[in-house]
């Protein structure tokens, strides 16, 4: 009996943690492809956001410094310094356009009111 229900519960696993990605929601993008820069709550208070000099986005000051439009740009076509080494990468080839408006909004909920 035993020998049959350990390797069906490994599968199980293994399934669950294969979420194919167009059943993903912004929250989910977010804290798959974003989180590790920009923290899970927005604030970039991760290694690799301190060391990418990522910005508070919980700070509503911040937020205003970007438009709708310029935060989707960004995001589809990444961010490169003034020496041409990447900051952030593109996700355009990762996220829909639509994928990409529902991250803005949800960045959006993510600054202090
Ligand atoms: C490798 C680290 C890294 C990852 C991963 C990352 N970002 Fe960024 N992001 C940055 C940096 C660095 C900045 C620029 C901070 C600044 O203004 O100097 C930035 C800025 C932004 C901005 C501000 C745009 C503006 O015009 O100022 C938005 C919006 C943004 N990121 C969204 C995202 C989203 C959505 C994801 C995931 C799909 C993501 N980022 C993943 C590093 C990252």
């Amino acid at each position: 009996m035993n020998k049959i229900t350990i390797p069906a519960c490994a599968a199980a696993v293994f399934m669950l943690g294969a979420t194919p990605a167009f059943s993903a929601d912004a929250k989910d993008n977010w804290t798959k492809n974003c989180a590790s820069c920009h923290g899970p709550d927005g604030a970039g208070h991760t290694k690799a956001g301190r060391m990418a000099q990522v910005k508070n986005m919980t700070d509503p000051k911040y937020q205003a410094t970007f438009t709708d439009e310029q935060a989707a740009k960004q995001i589809k076509e990444g961010l490169k310094d003034p020496t041409g080494k990447e900051k952030m990468k593109a996700f355009g080839d990762l996220f829909s356009d639509a994928d990409i408006k529902a991250l803005v909004d949800y960045i959006r909920t993510l600054q202090a009111k």
